[in-house]
């Protein structure tokens, strides 16, 4: 599976050889959870494990909460109280499922971030990346769908607002809302389609992981140097490698039941702070509220989409702050053939670090503005923010790569790894044998 050598699998017994000659499935197994994984990754590779803790929870809760939602305008509300009220734990379901979702991005956006800092996205992990973008993207989709089933009226305003955007289009735009909403307006047609692709997407979800992980398997894991594991012979990829199992199992499972000692204070102490106090209200079409405000994790692309208050030549500002708001994540899936610098990991890269930070802080400040009323300084503030965005992905990369000097890499990964036990230690790197 792995293009790094490692000992195969053996069938011992006589059953486990029986079964390899028909299914090769213990085969699969085993490679899959004995993968050479390089041996100095550092805890920005454990995000991947809590995406797909988040995955399982949000699926298992998920799954369980259907039990006893209702999705109909006139029953929704009442059911989700019903939840909260009179099942056994229901709120505790429901709380897990909210919160999960802000636990999900939270990890998303570190797991990118790392990705872009320490060039997981350059060749030949391409694939992985882009698969990685269609689970985003899945994930921004269930997540908004998932928000309107309370039928509160975040739920509803919400949905209004963001399924509106289609009618930018021209010609197509307005066939195109009523064919989402299933009607002239947000309505039952559009919470029962919601509900039903709720629960169908986290399922694509599932499927695009095994094909992440297939990908990332088949190029061997990025590590902190963005130096490749040396693959000429058993005994030198041995040398810069751990197999997954026991050491990453191990080291993964620690860091999850450290975020997860989070997770589970805010679900218990303050499951309603990433929440909208506007959604414990029922949707009511007559009544907008005072300010329509995304969930958090859709913010900094919310105000990409509002920093767009002037038309471009042919296309109006509306149109403009949609295609902003799309362009933002396409241009990011774009990065590997952007990126034009042979140093793949940001820590040899002196001039790219600072426009790395710059890009998080941009996307913090984006975050902000979201929340703001479009209002004095927001929107020149939303503008800039856009522009830098832009421009991190369409010149810093392409041009920082022709004029950036890198530092002197790590020969192999062994190497770094030694250098860092010793600089732990005090004590002299264990020489290669
Ligand atoms: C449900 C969502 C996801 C799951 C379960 C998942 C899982 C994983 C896992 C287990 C790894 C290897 C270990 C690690 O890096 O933590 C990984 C690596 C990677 N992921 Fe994801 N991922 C998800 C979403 C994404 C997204 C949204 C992107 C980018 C847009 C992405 C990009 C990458 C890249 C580039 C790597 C390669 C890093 C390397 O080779 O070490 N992933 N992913």
């Amino acid at each position: 599976m792995s293009g790094i050598p490692h000992e195969p699998y053996e069938p011992k017994t006589g059953f486990e050889k029986w079964l390899h000659a028909r299914l090769p499935i213990v085969a699969l197994a085993y490679d899959t959870l004995m993968i050479p994984t390089p041996k100095n990754l550092n805890w920005m590779w454990i995000w991947g494990i809590v995406l797909a803790f988040c995955l399982v929870l949000q699926i298992a809760t998920g799954v369980a909460l259907v039990m006893h939602y209702t999705p109909h305008v006139d029953l929704a509300f009442a059911s989700v109280e019903h939840i909260m009220r009179d099942v056994n734990g229901g709120w505790l379901l429901r709380y897990a499922h909210a919160n999960g979702a802000s636990l999900f991005f939270i990890a998303v956006y570190a797991h990118i971030f790392r990705s872009l800092y320490y060039g997981s996205y350059k060749a030949p992990r391409e694939v992985t990346w882009i698969i990685g973008i269609l689970i985003y993207l899945a994930m921004m989709a269930t997540a908004f769908m998932g928000y309107v089933l309370p039928w509160g009226q975040m739920s509803f305003w919400g949905a209004t607002v963001i399924t509106n955007l289609f009618s930018a289009l021209p010609l197509v735009g307005d066939p195109i809302v009523t064919w989402l909403w299933g009607g002239f307006s947000v309505d039952n047609p559009t919470l029962n389609r919601f509900f039903s692709l709720h629960y169908l997407l986290p399922f694509v979800i599932a499927a695009l992981v095994v094909v992440h992980i297939w990908a990332f398997h088949h190029t061997g894991n990025n590590n902190p140097t963005g130096v490749e594991v040396r693959r000429g012979s058993l005994e030198e990829a041995k040398r810069d490698t751990v197999p997954f199992w026991p050491y990453y199992v191990i080291k993964d499972l620690f860091a999850l039941a450290v975020v997860l000692l989070l997770f589970v204070a805010l679900v218990f102490f303050m499951p309603n702070y990433l929440g909208h106090p506007d959604n414990y209200i029922e949707a009511n079409p007559l009544a907008t509220p005072a300010h329509i405000v995304p969930e958090w994790y859709f913010l900094p692309f919310y105000a990409i989409l509002r920093a767009i208050t002037f038309d471009i030549l042919f296309i109006d500002s509306k149109l403009g702050g949609v295609l902003a708001m799309f362009g933002a994540i396409l241009v990011m899936a774009l990065a590997p053939w952007l990126d034009t610098s042979r140093v793949r990991s940001g820590r040899y890269r002196p001039q790219f670090k600072w426009w790395f930070w710059l890009l998080v802080v941009d996307f913090l400040v984006l975050m902000w503005c979201g929340a703001q009323a479009p209002e004095g300084l927001v929107p020149t503030i939303s503008l800039l923010g856009t522009i830098y965005w832009f421009a991190y992905f369409l010149v810093i990369l392409p041009v920082l790569g022709l004029v950036e000097k890198p530092l002197p890499q790590p020969a192999t990964v062994e190497e770094d790894f030694n250098a860092h036990i010793a600089k732990k230690t005090g004590a002299a790197a264990t020489p290669a044998e």
